[in-house]
């Protein structure tokens, strides 16, 4: 029997990063995969897929729409969707492999097959009807989260999909229902957008985007709807007759009243996920869960039994790769005795659309029911030199910092490349920074990070291009 200091279940972006720090650490380390390729959900069906599809739709779009006014003639471009979906494949496959690469470079066991924790210290691994018992003196449990459903409504991933299927789909649907504003509906919305279809989203809240700082995802909301989007707000999607050529939803305001049919050829749900721990064994283990399904841990990412810990998607807390990957940096080191640690006051948000939306520490909403006193700073993009030269000015960067030590609290950005922008705002926040810190931070000319430093001054009221 192969006995391991850490045997880690899921191989996401959470599990194989911890796999990889703990051999970095000296442990003798396997990790249990039921997948046959590596890489979870962010690699095969999640982040990277749904980044590919939106790259290339957005050429494609822009190729379109936005050559012609700089200059660049081209014939109108022609959709080759199964390229495009080749495209989206290649890239799956080279990040797999490179997660397979990392697992050989560091000497990590891989276990192909489901895993079950039959107690501290033992992990079965189950596949084509064999299996076999691993010991090991740590767990982690990294299984990550599966789609949430809707209840009378059945996902076939062809005509009802979630993401999955909606990654994946042989033509462009003329009519695309989308069942929850979130990040998944508005990002894989854009790409079917983009290629042709017509969208609708359907969202229970009287707003998009939870969550994130509601006058970010106001004006976020009309910039899509500019692009063409159409919104039913404050909504719910109620059944889904399939019975003839054209689907027929039933919409009911999330309030009550008269329902109405909406007709589509494919209906997109995407209402959230949920913790994925089927199959694990954990009640028979004695592995506690949440009142949400979610592995119970302490602030040391420890599960009820002992030396099982778990991370990522299927514990509490914003269900994000780079969440994951530090947890399970943070578990790894915990376990060789280390002081792992994950500053969950500064994990940065991103909706990749265009423009994109990013975001990290508080909302104005959250600082408001807290009672903390603060100020603002709003910078739009139609000031900043860059992004009127390129004649993308859609979005603006508004910083909130504490009104008495100037310190910022949260930073939210909505334009082209404001994923990349949020990264010094993280860099200032972990460092408890102020936003006069960032206001005299020399910024290089002429990028759309000067947005950032402007915002930054109208903190102190002292924008120079405003
Ligand atoms: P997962 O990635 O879900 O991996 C869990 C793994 O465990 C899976 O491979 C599964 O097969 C395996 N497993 C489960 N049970 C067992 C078992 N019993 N035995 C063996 N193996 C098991 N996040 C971002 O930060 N940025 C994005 O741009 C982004 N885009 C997304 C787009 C889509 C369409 C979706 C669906 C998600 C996206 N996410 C994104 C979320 C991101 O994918 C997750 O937060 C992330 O994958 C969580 O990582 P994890 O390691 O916890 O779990
Ligand atoms: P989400 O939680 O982002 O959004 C779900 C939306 O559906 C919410 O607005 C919610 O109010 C709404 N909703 C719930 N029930 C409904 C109903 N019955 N009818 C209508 N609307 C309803 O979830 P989503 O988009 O499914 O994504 C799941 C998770 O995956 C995200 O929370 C995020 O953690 C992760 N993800 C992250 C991405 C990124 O970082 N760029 C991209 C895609 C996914």
């Amino acid at each position: 029997m192969a006995t391991y200091d850490l045997v880690v279940i899921g191989t996401g972006p959470g599990g194989y990063v911890c796999a990889v720090r703990a051999s970095q650490l000296g442990m003798k380390v396997a990790v249990v995969e039921k997948n046959a390729t590596l890489g979870g959900t962010c690699l095969n069906v999640g982040c990277m897929p749904s980044k590919a599809l939106l790259h290339a739709s957005e050429m494609f779009e822009e190729a379109g729409h936005s050559f012609a006014k700089m200059g660049v003639s081209v014939s109108s471009p022609k959709l080759d969707l199964p390229a495009m979906m080749n495209f989206k494949q290649q890239g799956i496959d080279g990040n797999v492999k490179g997660v397979e690469f990392l697992m050989k470079k560091n000497k990590v066991d891989v276990l192909k097959g489901t895993g079950k924790i039959l107690g501290t210290g033992k992990v079965e691994v189950s596949a084509d009807g064999k299996s076999q018992v691993v010991e090991t003196k740590n767990i982690v449990i990294a299984t990550g989260s599966d789609i949430a459903r809707l209840k009378g409504i059945e996902i076939d991933e062809k005509r009802i999909v979630s993401s999955t299927g909606a990654l994946s789909l042989d033509k462009v649907p003329g009519k695309l229902l989308i069942v929850g504003a979130g990040v998944i509906g508005l990002e894989l919305g854009s790409v079917w957008k983009r290629l042709g279809a017509e969208v609708v989203v359907v969202e229970f809240l009287d707003r998009i985007l939870p969550g994130m700082d509601g006058e970010i995802a106001k004006q976020f909301q009309r910039i899509l709807e500019k692009q063409g989007f159409a919104f039913k707000l404050g909504a719910k999607v109620t059944g889904v007759d399939t019975s003839g050529k054209t689907l027929k939803a039933t919409v009911e305001p999330a309030a009550g009243g008269a329902a109405e049919t909406l007709e589509a050829d494919v209906v997109l749900v995407c209402i959230g996920r949920v913790p994925y721990t089927e199959s694990l064994g954990l009640k028979e283990a004695g592995v506690a869960l949440d009142n949400r399904g979610r592995v119970q841990i302490d602030p040391h990412f420890a599960t009820s039994l002992k030396g099982v810990y778990a991370i990522g998607d299927v514990v509490a807390g914003p269900m994000l790769a780079h969440k994951a990957e530090d947890e399970g940096v943070a578990v790894a080191e915990i376990i060789a005795g280390q002081a792992g640690h994950v500053n969950y006051d500064v994990i940065p948000g991103v909706v990749y659309t265009t423009p994109e939306v990013s975001s990290v520490g508080k909302t104005e909403e959250e600082l408001k029911q807290a009672g903390v006193a603060y100020t603002v700073g709003k910078f739009p993009f139609t000031a900043n030199g860059r992004s009127k030269v390129n004649q993308t000015t859609d979005g603006f960067v508004k910083i909130l910092a504490d009104a008495k030590t100037d310190r910022v609290l949260g930073v939210h950005i909505i334009g082209i490349e404001a994923g990349e922008m949020i990264h010094e705002a993280c860099v200032l926040m972990e460092f408890g920074g102020s936003a006069e810190d960032l206001a005299r931070t020399c910024h290089a000319h002429p990028t759309r990070s000067e947005a950032v430093k402007e915002a930054a001054l109208a903190v102190g009221k002292r924008a120079i291009h405003m």
